[in-house]
């Protein structure tokens, strides 16, 4: 017999619901980790009391997750994203931070604005405008902190398609925007908003340990991490 594979093309509102459970989306639970690896090291050292925050793409927020892990304050935190669904994955969403849905190619916030910005997987988002926007919004000397799933992990699954398949609980399959770009070209990318890469890692796939392993995850890079400062004028 023959078995039909319904596909669609979505949104992350069509997977919020799924896309944090460990069982069914494993690969999204080791990129996360792998995320919050790479960026765990970065907030110690760039976010202070003082600091002015906004988070894109939050989903579950990784910066609300750290400051309430910390213990850390800071003078403004906004998590943002263009799904209430995913936002509402975050477990203090509601609680009195500051959430805010809105594009991240099209930020509402005025030019300097922030002095650390994270974007988490920001792969949906990763393009041209995002990147303006973001030096836009960022502090002379302020720091984006951004990663994604690596170009090497992506290139065995998508044959350069810039979509993300989710299969769904139901078995519907899901696609979503995504754009991954190999190490160079995200540089590039990042560099002609006028924006300056200080460091840039992989995290390979023997640096998760939390999260059970995706039959999806081969040897290599699995996430790959950038951090990029704003020249001071
Ligand atoms: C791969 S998920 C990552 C979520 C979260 N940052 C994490 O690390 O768990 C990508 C997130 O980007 C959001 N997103 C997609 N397109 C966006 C856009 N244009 N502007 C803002 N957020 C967007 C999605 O709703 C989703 O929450």
């Amino acid at each position: 017999m023959h078995r039909i594979q319904r596909y669609r093309r979505g949104t992350y509102s069509d997977v919020a619901l799924e896309y944090y459970n460990a069982g069914l989306h494993p690969t999204c639970a080791n990129f996360r980790e792998a995320s919050q690896y790479f960026l765990a090291p970065w907030f110690v050292k760039l976010i202070q009391i003082r600091s002015r925050v906004l988070e894109t793409g939050a989903g579950h927020s990784i910066v609300s997750d750290w400051l309430h892990d910390s213990g850390k304050r800071v003078s403004i935190f906004v998590a943002s994203d263009v799904s209430l669904r995913m936002l509402s994955n975050s477990p203090r969403f509601g609680s009195g931070s500051v959430y805010c849905l809105c594009d991240a190619k099209q930020l509402p916030f005025a030019n300097n604005s922030f002095d650390v910005i994270v974007s988490s997987l920001g792969d949906p988002y990763n393009s041209a405008e995002f990147w303006r926007e973001t030096a836009r919004v960022l502090s002379p000397g302020g720091h984006v902190a951004f990663t994604t799933p690596s170009f090497e992990w992506a290139q065995q699954y998508r044959n350069g398609i810039d979509f993300a398949e989710f299969v769904m609980n139901d078995g519907e399959v899901v696609t979503v925007p995504s754009r991954i770009e190999e190490q160079r070209e995200q540089e590039r990318l990042i560099e002609c908003a006028g924006l300056s890469v200080v460091s840039k890692r992989h995290i390979f796939e023997y640096e998760i340990q939390k999260t059970r392993r995706s039959p999806k995850l081969r040897a290599g890079p699995i996430v790959s991490g950038y951090v990029a400062r704003k020249f001071v004028e």
